[in-house]
């Protein structure tokens, strides 16, 4: 009997015996928001109510519930030819446990005297992350995405068991989230895209809204605010808290290939180049205003996590940025979160001890940004790996595509967003210096939900595998393993209205 495909692969998986139908008459018991979500999966994927709340029970039961005492978001999941039992170790566990199970539901074709119908293979399933933090990044900077996409991005994600949805919430080209404390900010710099496509951004009430369907669905909301440079946008409604952009040559050639208008201080940057802006790093009014910032972000935001940024600050002295990045980690640790920045800032000696660094250099690093890397550890803190040439989800699937960029090793294809290991990135950095694995979605060719799910379905996938499966070299934990799994999950995503790209990487299954 095959493995049946479950992605990421789970920590232990076990074939035994008859499947389990599911028909209209399965009884769905137990935990009722569990419940809830597994009914919404079943719905979606047959088209039909097979285990309504009315269900009998005569074709078998399906009992969902909380058992604590295991690993956080550990469950184990049962099934044979008369019961399925889902038993998390918390809520998340459970919840996981009821994505395993819709991955695991198959079409049956039917023999004579038996209609087609729907079961669950039989199976025995103890599963548990290898890593706590399973990250994806939204830029709805670059361009901007409102409230319904960025929670059909939550749903995707939490299906792969992710559980941070980090929101790139302001760069060059917008800001995008109201604050209290100061509303020029969205009332002057969130209005434009790339490429003069409308902006927008998102009031208390609609990052209130994301935060609570997130945390529905077992994921926090890690929010981003990239300092001190990737601010052109502030000097929109702040001018005076900014500093002149410093016109390098890469922003010119970044210009000249992709169009647009240099970087103007007080107007609105809608290209695609990148550091040359920064804040003025010494000025009395730019401590006010990360005061005002951080501080409302951090009472709006109930993660423990704020992102601060900290990448490409090439219009900065490395003086400057370290002083900066010291100040402004500080200033996030002392309202209560734990700062995480991108790797630049483990240059930076003095850092808030608890900053967590994020690491988007290659998977075989370049250029010392290993060591900038291994700076976080060294200091007792973790790092989020997101190796860009791997899991940076913009960067093209096929060099036709007018989706995606190139600067990461070319085109990425599924196979090599596959095959690494975040315990083989960052040398000397294990599993016990990692906090988790993220994939970001930069959205500079990103304008809809079509274009989101085609770059990001189906690498996405090997994502959420480095971060939940165990390491490569364990059973099933292989390229040719994953690429039959992920094709069976075809038929899942159509019905779940995920317009993934069927890269001939892959064999897709179609029922
Ligand atoms: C980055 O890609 N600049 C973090």
């Amino acid at each position: 009997m095959p493995t049946p495909a479950v992605v990421p692969l789970p920590a232990s998986i076990a074939r035994r015996g008859a499947p389990f139908p599911v028909t209209a008459e399965t009884a769905i018991a137990g935990d009722a928001d569990a419940a809830a979500h597994l009914r919404t999966l079943l719905a979606a994927r047959t088209g039909a109510a097979p285990g309504s709340a009315t269900g009998s029970g005569s074709t078998g039961t399906i009992a969902l519930t909380i058992a604590p005492g295991g690993a956080p978001e550990s469950y184990r999941l049962t099934a044979d030819a008369t019961a399925v039992t889902v038993t998390g170790a918390d809520a998340a566990g459970l919840f996981y446990g009821i994505q395993t199970l819709g991955q695991l539901l198959t079409k049956t074709t039917g023999t004579t005297g038996t209609p087609a119908g729907w079961e669950i293979p039989a199976v025995e399933i103890d599963d548990a992350p290898r890593f706590a933090y399973r990250g994806v990044m939204l830029d709805v900077a670059r361009h901007f995405h409102g409230v319904d996409t960025v929670k059909a991005f939550i749903d995707r994600a939490a299906s792969l068991k992710f559980n941070a949805l980090h929101l790139h919430l302001t760069d060059d080209q917008g800001w995008r989230l109201e604050l209290r404390s100061r509303p020029e900010l969205t009332a002057k710099a969130s209005s434009t895209s790339v490429g003069g496509d409308p902006g927008g951004f998102f009031t208390q009430d609609d990052y209130r809204e994301i935060i609570a369907y997130a945390a529905a669905r077992h994921l926090i909301v890690v929010p981003e605010i990239d300092l001190p440079g990737h601010t052109h946008a502030i000097s929109l409604a702040y001018p005076e808290l900014s500093e002149e952009p410093v016109i390098s040559d890469q922003v010119r050639e970044i210009i000249r290939r992709y169009g647009g208008e240099l970087p103007v201080h007080g107007r609105p940057f809608e290209s695609m180049a990148v550091g040359f802006s920064s804040l003025k790093i010494h000025d009395e009014a730019t401590s006010a205003f990360l005061a005002d910032v951080l501080g409302e972000l951090a009472e709006l935001t109930p993660g423990p996590y704020l992102h601060l940024g900290g990448d490409e600050c090439l219009g900065t002295s490395p003086e400057d940025f370290a002083a900066f990045m010291q100040r402004v980690t500080t200033l996030v640790a002392g309202l209560g979160k734990t700062p995480i920045t991108w790797h630049e800032a483990g240059a930076a000696t003095d850092l808030a001890p608890t900053t967590v660094g994020q690491y988007w250099g290659f998977v075989s690093p370049v250029g010392g940004m290993d060591e900038k890397a291994r700076a976080f550890v060294r200091g007792g803190a973790q790092l989020i790996l997101s190796p860009a040439d791997a899991i940076y989800l913009d960067m093209k699937f096929d060099a036709d595509s007018p989706l995606g960029l190139t600067w990461a090793r070319g085109v990425t294809t599924a196979q090599r967003a596959y095959e690494w290991d975040p315990a083989r990135v960052i040398e000397g950095v294990g599993d016990a210096g990692i906090l988790g694995v993220e994939a970001p979605l930069w959205t500079e060719t990103v304008r809809d939900l079509g274009d989101i799910d085609a770059l990001v379905f189906p690498r996405v996938a090997a994502a959420a595998e480095a971060g939940w499966s165990p390491a490569p070299g364990s059973a099933g934990r292989t390229w040719e393993s994953f690429r039959a799994r992920v094709g069976a999950l075809g038929p899942l995503w159509t019905s779940l209205g995920i317009g993934f790209t069927p890269l001939p990487e892959i064999d897709w299954a179609t029922d």
